[in-house]
């Protein structure tokens, strides 16, 4: 049976560094409340670039692919994931073909949140097993401070993200290495929980002054539940994997979870039993990074050979939805 492996991944933040500091200018908050309540201690910003997530993702995706020497003719599909999309419509995978120059092949989108990489791969996955394709760019990318609420009101959720892209050449195993299972998850009940609500094609305006007003085009967030239910499911679908493989803790090399918060991070290795070098943790650098962050963190713990050839690890993500889920694989 022909397995998908991740030939190459590369990530890409703009310049621009917001610090805790710089938020603290704007609103009523302080380096000391965001470190010790999230763990971020800066984010990366497009500023007043004009750049949006398919800008972004494709430079991470000529990185990804000048490193694993591919032509960007071989690709033969596209899947975008982002929650912050340049257009209404079309979604961002066609304004990422145009920049990449590519031919005319698939692109699909996924608005999954901050479970959009692990979405986007697991789809990546099954079209692959398909053996109907043989390079799949993946991308994860997200431009958060363009739409967050640098105000008062807005301080709950506006410290916690930040932009950046991942891109992932996924393609068949030539060996034993690859995705193993991946087990996907939604809860559509919670969905006022987190989430931007307009611009929405329900109300006849799609976007009122009085929404803007109201502040209902920014991202909100009931941080509390989403804790709650942060801390439940990131465990339980890690499990899920690995008891579907047959494999326990002690098998894994590391699990990479979304970046949402470190005191989530925490709890979740509490409840896991997990000593501390079991799980990554780059938050402190790039805030909350929404389909992107998985990504980058996996490029990171590899620059930090935290992940070596032969490892099995996990990925995980909770978010928006709420949706969640985990990939075991085989590096
Ligand atoms: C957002 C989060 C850090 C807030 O922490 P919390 O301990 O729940 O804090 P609360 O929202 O209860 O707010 C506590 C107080 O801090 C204040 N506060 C909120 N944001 C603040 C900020 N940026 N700076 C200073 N004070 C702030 C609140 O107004 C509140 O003040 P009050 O007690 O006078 O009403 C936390 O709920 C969280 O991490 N949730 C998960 C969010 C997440 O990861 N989302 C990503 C999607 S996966």
């Amino acid at each position: 049976m022909i397995k998908s492996y991740i030939k190459s991944i590369s990530f890409h933040v703009p310049e621009k560094v917001i610090t805790n500091d710089d938020l603290a200018q704007v609103m009523d908050t302080s380096d000391e409340w965001i470190k010790t309540r999230t763990g971020i201690e800066q984010r990366h910003s497009v500023g007043d670039q004009c750049l949006g997530p398919a800008d972004l993702g494709a430079i991470a995706a000529k990185k990804a692919l000048d490193k694993s020497n591919t032509n960007k003719e071989d690709i033969d599909f596209v899947i975008f994931a982002t929650s912050t999309p340049d257009y209404y419509v079309p979604g961002s995978g066609a304004l990422f073909q145009e920049k990449m120059g590519l031919n005319t092949i698939g692109v699909l989108d996924i608005r999954q949140g901050c479970s959009g990489f692990v979405y986007a791969l697991t789809v990546a996955d099954q079209f692959i097993k398909s053996g109907d394709y043989k390079n799949i760019l993946v991308i994860g990318a997200e431009v958060q401070t363009t739409q967050l609420d640098f105000d008062n009101e807005g301080r709950g959720t506006a410290v916690l993200f930040g932009d950046g892209a991942t891109a992932a050449l996924v393609c068949p195993s030539v060996d034993d290495s690859g995705i193993l299972s991946s087990h996907l998850h939604s809860q559509g009940k919670f969905v006022s929980e987190l989430g931007t609500e307009y611009p929405s094609s329900k109300y006849k305006d799609i976007i009122t002054v009085d929404n803007v007003k109201n502040r209902d085009h920014h991202i909100h967030m009931n941080g509390r539940e989403v804790f709650k239910h942060a801390v439940r499911r990131f465990p339980e679908v890690i499990l899920e994997g690995l008891t579907y493989n047959n494999l326990k803790l002690e098998d894994i090399a590391l699990i990479i979870p979304h970046q949402a918060n470190l005191r989530i991070t925490q709890a979740v290795q509490k409840k896991l039993d997990a000593p501390d070098n079991k799980i990554f943790s780059n938050i402190h650098k790039y805030g909350n990074t929404t389909a992107a962050s998985v990504g980058i963190a996996l490029c990171e713990a590899l620059e930090q050979k935290r992940v070596e050839r032969g490892d099995t690890i996990v990925l995980v993500a909770f978010g928006a939805g709420f949706q969640w889920g985990s990939i075991v694989l085989k590096w």
